[in-house]
């Protein structure tokens, strides 16, 4: 998809991991024996697989998504479907063999991971098809919520993966040697293309010309070239109707009052590259910064006040990813708690980007509510039966009721 090479491996790598997790997993998921109110009762939960599942992934992570989906979906006893992004099929096709093998060489049909590649004619069949037991669905919102309300219709069940329009925060204690290499991470890393790429980074008044100027610094250093080359730290956009985005998106910051920094303009040489951009000068609820651009541009924007800035934070329509600097205690628990982000991931002096595969992955509001990978989300791709079974010789009602 034009990332550079050492994200690639990256991506790969989280595909390990998630394997590793999941076989582990498979010895562990299980539900609770509860107390039963009537004598002689047992009350168990019981988690059956779904059947088989729908796996939509997107071309910026046309490997690791599938991962996740895959290999927890697996353990839980499923069989899975996948359509990969039609800019991608070579990636799904490689992946498809290599899971192939694997599974013919333990004597099981290959089909048990079954790929179909195809534009959103596919998509479209598989949202509405009754043996789709789930659909996982990761991509833009717009589409996302197409998907949903397809598989609502026949009530079947939906996986969402959505939009993002992820904030990091930096309050005037930060660290900034951790500030600066996390945003610049966080906003150019994949050219900015990730979902949790940060898109808006909130600076305390009395550091932001401060950091503005390093960040800056920082962008001009950034090495630009050719994915392929173990140097390079980035490389183009996917398409070029990526490249027309982001100028639209630049075109509209400095309609609305915003200051190009650095960037801005699409770099002459071969390929969809385009300067990684910052823009400073915006007010916080400026359409362009309520707007998630696939694109590399970062807007700044200054704050006063901790509850103004968590206020900002949460005031976007998506809910994925976002994150604060600071040392203060205090602050770091207000954030994590009721008043504080409302996303689906919630960090503390690290990057919006570069999730762990052991944490539930996903967001809330236009994000769609989804979890994907780690911690508890096999729960998604399993339905649960509440089973009570009477052992006794009597049959007692619950609630206390006499039936007689
Ligand atoms: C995505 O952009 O769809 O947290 C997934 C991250 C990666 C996954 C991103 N582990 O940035």
């Amino acid at each position: 998809m034009g990332k550079i090479f050492v994200e690639g491996v990256g991506e790969v790598q989280e595909y390990v991991d998630v394997c590793d997790y999941a076989v582990g997993l498979s010895r562990m998921i299980g539900g609770p024996i509860l107390p039963s109110e009537r004598p002689g009762h047992a009350l168990i939960e019981q988690w059956n697989p779904v059947g088989l599942v729908g796996i939509i992934t997107a071309f910026n992570f046309p490997v690791a998504v599938y991962g996740w989906n895959s290999a927890i979906a697996m353990i839980c006893g499923n069989a899975c479907l996948w359509k990969g992004a039609p800019t991608t099929s070579l990636v799904s096709v490689a992946v498809t063999k290599i899971i192939a093998k694997v599974l013919e060489d333990n004597k099981l049909p290959g089909a048990i991971c079954s790929l179909v590649c195809g534009g959103a004619d596919i998509g479209t069949a598989m949202a509405r098809d009754e043996r789709m037991d789930l659909l996982s669905f990761t991509g833009s919102t717009k589409v996302g919520k197409q998907v949903a309300l397809m598989v609502q219709e026949r009530f079947g069940r939906s996986l969402l993966e959505l939009g993002g329009n992820n904030a990091i925060i930096v309050f005037e204690d930060a660290d900034l040697n951790l500030v600066i290499p996390s945003a610049l991470f966080a906003a150019v890393g994949t050219a900015g293309q990730r979902c949790t790429t940060a898109r808006r980074l909130f600076l305390h008044e009395s550091i932001h010309d401060e950091v503005v100027a390093k960040l800056a610094k920082a962008y001009a250093q950034v090495r630009i070239g050719d994915p392929w080359d173990s140097d390079t730290l980035y490389g183009p956009l996917h398409t070029k109707e990526a490249v027309k985005m982001f100028l639209d998106a630049v075109e509209q910051a400095k309609q609305q009052g915003g200051s190009v920094v650095c960037g801005g303009k699409v770099i002459n040489r071969p390929g969809n590259y385009v300067e990684p951009t910052i823009v400073t000068g915006l007010p916080h609820n400026a359409p362009i910064v309520h707007t998630e651009t696939f694109a590399p541009i970062l807007y700044v924007l200054k704050f006063k006040e901790e509850e103004e800035v968590f206020a900002w934070n949460n005031e976007v329509k998506q809910g994925l990813s976002s994150s604060i600097f600071t040392k203060d205690l205090g602050r770091i628990f207000r954030w994590l708690g009721p008043k504080g982000s409302d996303c689906g991931i919630v960090n503390v002096n690290i990057p919006t980007s570069g999730a762990e595969i052991g944490g539930a992955f996903g967001g809330e509001k236009h994000t769609g509510g989804g979890r994907e990978s780690g911690s508890d989300s096999w729960k998604l791709y399993m339905r649960r039966s509440t089973c009570t079974i009477n052992y006794s010789k009597d049959l007692p009602l619950a609630q206390g009721i006499k039936f007689q």
